[in-house]
């Protein structure tokens, strides 16, 4: 059993603790968080866009700790859930992986490529593994992608355009903060510049254009270029209205079929603007059935991976830093590319 302790009792914290849940071979046995409400059990004022309201939680047999420094030198613990703010990632990983805990740490893995490779070093000095929540290749279409791109039926990848745009997040405390957040480029995007790194590999130039806000990426375009020649392109931010909280979606050329998809949560209801859908050579539009419509099915086959990999000690690809590092990179390198108006070479 890995008995883990959960750094950061927010909306993803409680998250993660309820899908431990439904997880085998893991329990949260910690609780490391300032607000001491949350550390006696009641979790109502958590809020968040997806999960169950926060209840009332009966907390017995976990320590709870106000800070994350106590939890890590106190609690017998095999690994850390770090689901604090982006900027205090580095800082816990580092702490958690020098006293021997496997860490699984929220996107974004740091605020900058400095303290990612920092946190890194740690794990691979402490030979602990470091895992990174890029939760978005275990939605159901996202998952079919990969796995239709993976069994090589219809040859390579040769080029992609993918969207995630949402409303302002404006309950979202230092969201528009380059130190804290980050905005929309690091905080969203994120997702889909993992998942272009997954299947395209490293991309060798970017550029971008778009709008700012706080002097952050707002709202913009870009086109990542790859040594094979293939370009993708990707359409991310966020829109003041808050008529249409969510949209994401994709359309990913192989040799022989193209792969689309988009769903958005208009009003308050989401629907699929195009469902999962492949077209192949024979003309027609293939639509296969994908289980699971709900977001926290998601977090529970990522955390599912998580503890294999850590029980495994062979560490998860999906999940694994150097992707997440990766993606940060490109992040940076398209704001630096909208800043500049000029292509930026990776
Ligand atoms: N994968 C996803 O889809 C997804 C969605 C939302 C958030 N996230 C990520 O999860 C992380 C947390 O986001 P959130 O929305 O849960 O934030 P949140 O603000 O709801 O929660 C953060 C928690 O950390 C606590 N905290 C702050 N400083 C602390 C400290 N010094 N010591 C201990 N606890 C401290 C806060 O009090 C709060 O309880 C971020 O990295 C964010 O990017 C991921």
């Amino acid at each position: 059993m890995i008995r883990i302790g959960i750094a950061g009792l927010g909306f993803m914290g409680m998250v993660h603790f309820l899908n431990y849940q439904r997880t085998r071979g893991a329990k949260v046995t910690a609780i490391a968080t300032p607000e001491s409400e949350r550390r006696a059990g009641d979790w109502r004022a958590i809020k968040g866009n997806f999960g169950p309201p926060g209840e009332k939680m009966d907390l017995s047999g976990i320590e709870t700790y106000e800070s994350v420094d106590e939890m890590i030198g106190s609690a017998k613990l095999d690994a850390v859930d770090i689901t604090l703010p982006p900027n205090l990632h580095a800082d816990a990983a580092i702490k958690a992986t020098k006293a021997g805990k496997h860490v699984f740490c929220e996107k974004p893995i740091a605020m900058t490529i400095a303290d990612g490779r920092k946190m890194v070093r740690a794990a691979e000095k402490s030979g602990r593994q470091l895992l990174v929540g890029h939760v978005l290749p275990f939605f159901p279409e996202y998952a079919w992608a990969l796995k239709v791109i993976r069994s090589g039926k219809y040859g390579e990848v040769i080029g992609g355009a993918f969207r995630r745009v949402i409303s302002d997040p404006e309950w979202l405390p230092n969201y528009w903060q380059a130190d804290k957040v980050g905005g929309p480029m690091l905080d969203l995007h994120i997702h889909d510049a993992h998942f272009i790194r997954l299947v395209f590999g490293r991309p060798i130039a970017l550029s971008t254009i778009g709008r700012t806000h706080n002097d952050l990426p707002e709202f913009w375009h870009t086109q990542f270029r790859f040594e094979s020649g293939c370009t993708v392109e990707a359409t991310s931010g966020t829109i003041d209205q808050q008529g249409r909280p969510f949209d994401h979606g994709f359309e990913i050329h192989l040799e022989d079929a193209t792969l689309l998809f988009e769903f958005a949560v208009i009003g308050d209801e989401g629907h699929y603007l195009c469902p999962p859908t492949i077209l192949d050579r024979s003309g027609k539009a293939k639509r296969p059935k994908l289980d699971g419509g709900d977001p926290m099915d998601a977090f529970a086959a990522e955390l599912k991976e998580v503890v294999r990999s850590f029980a495994a000690e062979e560490p998860s690809e999906v999940l694994g830093c150097q992707l997440a590092l990766d993606a940060v990179e490109m992040c940076h390198a398209q704001s630096r590319s909208l800043a500049t108006n000029k292509q930026v070479r990776l």
